[in-house]
């Protein structure tokens, strides 16, 4: 049990993303210093541009978080436990060829390659608020179309209820899926998330494909991953290849390894404090002071009907 806890969000995580940049700021300043004689440069994406047309209905009276904290700052525990992992050992995963297969209670399943996806709708860019569960947030711009035009391709029969989402199970893409001594405290893999099916047809629910302006980097879940903005992030899942129409609630990867910290619904919430620490404000990466938490991150209007009803304490 104790092996097991090693590898879940730490207290660790909950206080110190502005130390943590603020350490890999200086360090990546003192390299590019070094290596330029002084004109460092911002860091920017490195993968290909990606044309969308922003959706005015869609964005946030703030600046985006910097691309360079996007991409390096990363939760993405296929690739290890640290924040730096990801964005250092990413280039293991391979986003091409890539298809995803959409099944379970649906009259048309169909298995998707990639391309086609990207084909399925016009793409728009959406700025959304990104709460994390560790208490830290970004501000990002987001290129995708909404989750519903793929779901509904695949015409979900009266049975579907809920949707499950699998990201790729394959250790030589992701070190850290390798069954060995330093990994027994990960998660039970393949990561597996899942949303209610309204939730997962509701238009804020996005098919995410890139980030500002560009493909994906692979350490944001490239090719394709879920955004879900009214929930903490780790409902989001990423590099998807599976998403199952199902009649009951999905098991999800984080629910599995600490049920009582990690509910299915797991909507951001002041009011409901994880068993750990407090989820009553948050810090946006890129700024010191914290700031208070919104109720569904901010996005309440357009989605606390789906709740209407519920004890939110008890469905946390
Ligand atoms: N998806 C997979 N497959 N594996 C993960 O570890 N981490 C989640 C989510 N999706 C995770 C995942 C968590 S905890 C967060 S906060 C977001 O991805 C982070 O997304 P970002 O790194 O693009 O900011």
């Amino acid at each position: 049990m104790l092996i097991r806890r090693r590898a879940m969000f730490r207290e660790s995580d909950i206080t110190d993303p502005g130390l943590y940049l603020n350490r890999r700021a200086f360090m990546t300043g003192v390299a590019a210093l070094a290596l330029s004689g002084g004109n460092a440069e911002a860091a920017a994406p490195t993968t290909p541009e990606l044309k969308a047309t922003p959706n005015p209905s869609y964005r946030l009276d703030e600046k985006a978080t910097k691309f360079e904290d996007a991409s390096t700052y990363n939760n993405f525990y296929e690739f290890g436990v640290n924040k730096d992992d990801p964005a250092r050992l990413a280039q293991t995963l391979k986003p091409r060829p890539w298809s995803v297969k959409v099944d379970g209670l649906a009259a048309k399943p169909k298995t998707f390659d990639i391309d086609d996806v990207l084909k399925m709708a016009p793409l728009e860019e959406r700025v959304y608020a990104l709460r994390c569960v560790e208490g830290w947030s970004m501000v990002i711009p987001w290129i995708g179309f909404p989750l519903a035009v793929l779901l509904k391709r695949v015409e979900p029969t009266g049975a579907a209820k809920y949707v499950e989402f699998t990201t790729l199970m394959d250790p030589e893409q992701f070190p850290a899926q390798k069954k060995g001594l330093f990994n027994f405290g990960s998660l039970d893999w393949p990561y597996t998330e899942g949303l209610r099916l309204d939730e997962a047809m509701h238009p804020l629910t996005l098919l995410t494909v890139g980030m500002y302006g560009h493909v994906l980097p692979n350490q944001n879940g490239a090719p394709i991953r879920i955004v879900v903005p009214w929930k903490y992030g780790f409902k989001s899942a990423k590099s998807i290849v599976r998403i199952r129409l199902t009649s009951d609630e999905p098991k999800t990867a984080w629910n599995k390894a600490a049920p009582n910290e990690y509910g299915f619904y797991s909507n951001v919430n002041p009011k409901v404090d994880h068993p750990r620490w407090s989820q009553a404000t948050e810090r946006r990466i890129g700024e010191f002071r914290r700031r208070p938490t919104l109720m569904f991150n901010g996005y309440g209007d357009q989605v606390a009907s789906l709740y209407a009803g519920m004890d939110l304490k008890k469905l946390y």
